[in-house]
């Protein structure tokens, strides 16, 4: 199904324990005149050389397999002649242009369009803001402008980014108006989290919006109407928390019942990750508003806001940022679009996928270290605890993460306990790459408990 093979022959090849002698020189370089706010050149000691494909070689010669693809960016992953055509043939013509049209920013406009979940196709605007928070900052300032309300729900284990605040340090009262937020206007929900929600049962999707239909409709709730309903599909950061498959068809009616836009945000779970270009369209949802960004750009930020075409009314400058729909994003973005629209990769995706899930399954029914497994397309967390409890075990994650970098794999951990293994690899990864990926990581947690 894949027409070439983007990846390196053969991965992973350790030439050198990592760190190797050249790593170490350039990470201590780094250390010097970086911020020590890093967290990535803990996890990972090494200093990169060139990627290709789901395979990243450092500066001493190993290659590992990428399972990670920049934090769920490189969908089409590295150096995919698509994208780098696009990049490249726009290069030449512009880099950097504010708002002005170019072909590129039509083509993305288009494609983007062609692609909407629901009934967002054809009756949408685009919104363009530079990185996921900025996005999900701008969904939230929308909401509000529109509602003319304030608060907002969000669930436990969300992760939105961490923009905002320094709109308070700019002076035009204007921008203040529409941007400003203060934390004590939203409010967490739970999110109906299979593994661990404190109430069993098949109905925690009832649960939690039984519970939200009460707080928005009783008036000594102590939470005012909301401004817009915020959620990720599949949460991300959170611990590739898959909802029951009810769950957002019934939020969505619950938004419904209560005239609350329902603000989408599918900045990890968009472009293909999960087996259909948007999650939305998994659960068959539309969104009021939508986030976009990762790998929407190819390893280019850019992100946008997409929104009911109602909405449309937003005052001049309603939201700023100088970088806004930089035209190499979108010149990849609009080739990325195209090629998932056209290609078959996203059947290959939902196949694969779920062979990777049930080899994670596997494992947890000899592992007792695995107490979870979850996911959908490419998007697949894999729960740690301590033997035989469901106890979170947020050493053996770190280790492990540890132990498969040493070994050629690059995995990392999220989760509320920093506990989940996730696997976010780019969508085109080679067979081999799976299968080599797969065994490293039962033969390391097989080692690690031994
Ligand atoms: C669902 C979701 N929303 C928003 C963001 C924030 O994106 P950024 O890091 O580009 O600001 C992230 C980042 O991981 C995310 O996963």
């Amino acid at each position: 199904m894949l027409t070439q093979r983007l990846s390196l022959n053969k991965a992973p090849v350790i030439r050198v324990k990592p760190p190797g002698p050249k790593s170490m020189e350039i990470l201590s370089i780094q250390d010097k005149l970086e911020s020590s706010t890093r967290s990535y050149t803990r996890f990972f000691k090494m200093a990169i050389d060139y990627a290709k494909g789901s395979t990243i070689v450092d500066v001493d010669g190993n290659i590992y397999i990428d399972w990670f693809g920049g934090v769920s960016v490189m969908n089409l992953g590295h150096g995919n002649p698509i994208v780098i055509r696009a990049i490249e043939d726009q290069l030449n013509k512009i880099t950097h242009i504010t708002e002005l049209p170019t072909e590129a920013r039509i083509s993305y406009l288009k494609n983007l369009n062609a692609t909407l979940p629901g009934k967002m196709k054809d009756h949408s605007k685009v919104l363009f803001t530079v990185s996921g928070a900025d996005a999900c900052e701008a969904a939230i300032s929308l909401a509000r402008y529109i509602t003319k309300r304030r608060t907002i729900i969000a669930f436990s284990g969300s992760y939105h980014g961490i923009a905002g605040g320094v709109v308070h340090a700019t002076a035009n009262p204007h921008y203040r108006e529409y941007a400003s937020f203060n934390p004590h206007e939203v409010f967490f929900a739970p999110f109906p989290y299979p593994y661990r929600f404190p109430i069993k049962g098949d109905d925690i999707s009832k649960v939690v919006i039984d519970y939200l239909d009460y707080m928005i409709s009783d008036p000594y709730s102590g939470i005012s109407k909301p401004a817009g309903i915020m959620v990720e599909p599949i949460q991300g950061e959170g611990g590739y928390i898959v909802p029951p498959d009810d769950f957002l068809p019934m939020l969505r009616e619950l938004a419904d019942k209560h005239s609350i836009p329902l603000i989408v945000d599918e900045v990890q779970t968009g472009v293909g990750r999960t087996g259909k270009i948007w999650a939305s369209d998994l659960y068959g949802i539309t969104p009021d508003i939508m986030c976009v960004s990762k790998s929407i750009g190819g390893g280019i930020p850019i992100s946008s806001v997409v929104y009911r075409e109602e909405y449309d009314n937003l005052p001049t400058a309603f939201h700023l940022g100088t970088y806004r729909g930089n035209p190499l994003g979108l010149a990849a973005g609009a080739a990325i679009l195209e090629y998932l629209m056209k290609g078959n990769l996203l059947d290959r995706v939902t196949k694969y996928g779920r062979n990777i899930l049930s080899r994670f399954q596997d494992m947890m029914n000899e592992y007792g270290v695995i107490g979870d497994v979850r996911g959908k397309g490419f998007m697949i967390g894999v729960e740690l605890v301590k033997n035989g409890t469901t106890s979170p075990n947020q050493e053996i994650a770190q280790k492990l993460r540890d132990v498969l970098f040493q070994n050629g794999l690059l995995m990392h951990t999220c989760g509320h306990y920093g506990n989940v293994m996730r696997f976010m690899a780019p969508l085109t990864i080679e067979d081999d790459l799976i299968d080599n990926g797969l065994e490293i990581f039962e033969s390391s947690i097989r080692e690690m408990i031994k």
